[in-house]
């Protein structure tokens, strides 16, 4: 097969978490270019129904599911609408995650605590177990975790520890099921960004101008990510092209994690 074939997702259907704003939206654009038919998910419905149609202006084949997946009760139910109403998913993204407060550990609270862990790590679990599952007999599936160089270094910038620990624990689940299903013809990865200028992030800079800066010349590249980076990546594990690639965390960071 030509190299460039390697890429086409034509006959896939794919999931992806958070779809409709910042890095999803970018991974939902670019595996829907590469073919594949994109089904995203978020909480906010206006959101939703304009990525939706964006996209399908784009000639894309893209639809959209409601739920709010920092609870696991709503996750479960997600698994059970796509199981009943859009199998088979061939590729699932888990990109929903966030850290959304900046409170240090001595003073964080146990439900703000548990609210970050299941919002970047508890659905996660579940949309895997449930969307993993049904991906066995078919014998072929790509799972894709978005967590974060926070993963790997703390940084010192935000504090509220809840977020790494929980992509530290996303990228060893990560490993742990690329182990587990490798037999079954199912890989599962992780990307960790850097810092993007995305919408989560650019609450903070409101917040905090000189942030940007600040962030930008913390970079070898001398700036952060555009969302659309993310793109080229999330479709090389979401196809053919990666066929020996289970259980790697894929930094992609303009350098951050070199100095
Ligand atoms: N941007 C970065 O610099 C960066 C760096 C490292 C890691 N990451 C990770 O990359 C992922 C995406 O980040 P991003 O910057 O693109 O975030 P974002 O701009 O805030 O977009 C987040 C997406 O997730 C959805 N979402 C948020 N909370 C949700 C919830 N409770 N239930 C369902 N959907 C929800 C949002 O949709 P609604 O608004 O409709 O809910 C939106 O589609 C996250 O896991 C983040 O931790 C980002």
């Amino acid at each position: 097969m030509a190299v460039l074939d390697l890429f086409n997702l034509s006959g896939r259907r794919a999931l992806i978490t958070g779809g409709s704003r910042g890095l999803g939206l970018e991974m939902a654009r670019a595996l829907g270019e590469a073919g594949a038919e994109v089904i995203i998910s978020g909480s906010n419905h206006d959101h939703l129904a304009r990525a939706c149609e964006d996209l399908c202006s784009e000639d894309l084949h893209v639809s959209s599911i409601q739920a709010d997946l920092s609870s696991p009760n709503q996750a479960e139910r997600l698994c059970e609408i796509i199981l009943r109403d859009h199998a088979p998913i061939d590729i699932l993204i888990n990109n929903v995650g966030g850290r959304r407060l900046n409170t240090p550990t001595e003073n964080l609270d146990l439900k703000d605590w548990q609210r970050i862990i299941d919002l970047n790590l508890t659905q996660a679990f579940l949309l895997t177990k449930h969307l993993g599952a049904a991906m066995i007999p078919r014998k072929w599936g790509r799972i894709i975790n978005i967590a974060s160089i926070n993963a790997l270094w703390p940084g010192k910038a935000m504090r509220g520890r809840s977020y790494e620990t929980a992509k530290a624990a996303l990228t060893m689940f990560t490993k742990a099921v690329a182990a587990d299903w490798a037999v079954h013809g199912i890989t599962v990865n992780a990307i960790a960004p850097g810092p993007f200028l995305t919408d989560a992030n650019r609450r903070w800079i409101g917040e905090r101008p000189e942030f940007e800066g600040e962030v930008a010349s913390s970079i070898p590249m001398g700036r952060w990510g555009r969302p659309e980076e993310i793109g080229p990546l999330a479709l090389y594990l979401a196809s053919e092209a990666s066929s020996y690639m289970t259980g790697s965390v894929l930094v992609i960071d303009g350098g951050r994690l070199l100095w």
